[in-house]
């Protein structure tokens, strides 16, 4: 049987406990980022560093993304779970990175936990996924307290992708976005 893996699009900031996360749950994690150093650091403080893969890529660059992605479904078949959080100076990243799993493979079931910023929410964005894809939507929002507002910590946005995950929900609010006048400034 092949190992688990996991692809973890923009791994190195926000959602570093995510990766920590899935190794524990005994994945093999690839992550991609731009910054060697950074992908570096999050392999060292990974409990099994041997399972934690750094891609070195800019997102932005389909010809290099798209050669790293084949390398990597040809060696190790598709990901059982992909976590992507793309900025939107990358809109052909997702895309790219759809299409080539569903060129790889149209029949084995593969989870897309897509991370999208506040503002995303009020868009209500279609993204059309492969058929063997279950997709799974995570919205960033914002905390409410004392009246006041703030943005979320890394911990808490890399707490709730790792709920979005576990409860396998179809749509998933980390913190709030209501009242929508309330969000930090
Ligand atoms: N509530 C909200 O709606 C919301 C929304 C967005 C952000 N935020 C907050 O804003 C903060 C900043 O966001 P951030 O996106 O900078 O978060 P981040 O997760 O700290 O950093 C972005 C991640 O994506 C990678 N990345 C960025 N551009 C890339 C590219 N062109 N190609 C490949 N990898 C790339 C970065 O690695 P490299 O730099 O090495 O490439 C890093 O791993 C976050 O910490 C979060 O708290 C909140």
């Amino acid at each position: 049987m092949k190992n688990q893996y996991a692809l973890v699009v923009g791994g190195t900031g926000m959602l570093k406990n995510v990766c920590h996360w899935l190794i524990e749950q005994d994945y093999h994690v690839y992550v991609i980022g731009r910054n060697q150093s950074k992908l570096n650091k999050l392999k060292q403080e990974t409990i099994q560093p041997e399972n934690l893969h750094g891609i070195a890529v800019d997102y932005q660059n389909s010809t290099c993304l798209s050669n790293e992605l084949s390398n990597l479904f040809e060696t190790n078949g598709i990901p059982d779970i992909v976590v992507s959080w793309i900025h939107s100076s990358a809109p052909q990243a997702l895309p790219l990175i759809k299409d080539m799993i569903s060129k790889q493979d149209l029949s084995t079931d593969w989870r897309l936990i897509h991370i999208q910023g506040s503002a995303r929410f009020l868009e209500k964005e279609n993204t059309p996924v492969p058929k063997n894809c279950l997709y799974r939507r995570v919205y960033l929002g914002f905390i409410l307290e004392n009246n006041d507002s703030r943005w979320l910590t890394h911990n808490e946005i890399s707490s709730g992708v790792i709920h979005a995950i576990t409860t396998d929900s179809n749509e998933t609010i980390v913190g709030t976005l209501e009242p929508w006048d309330m969000r930090p400034q």
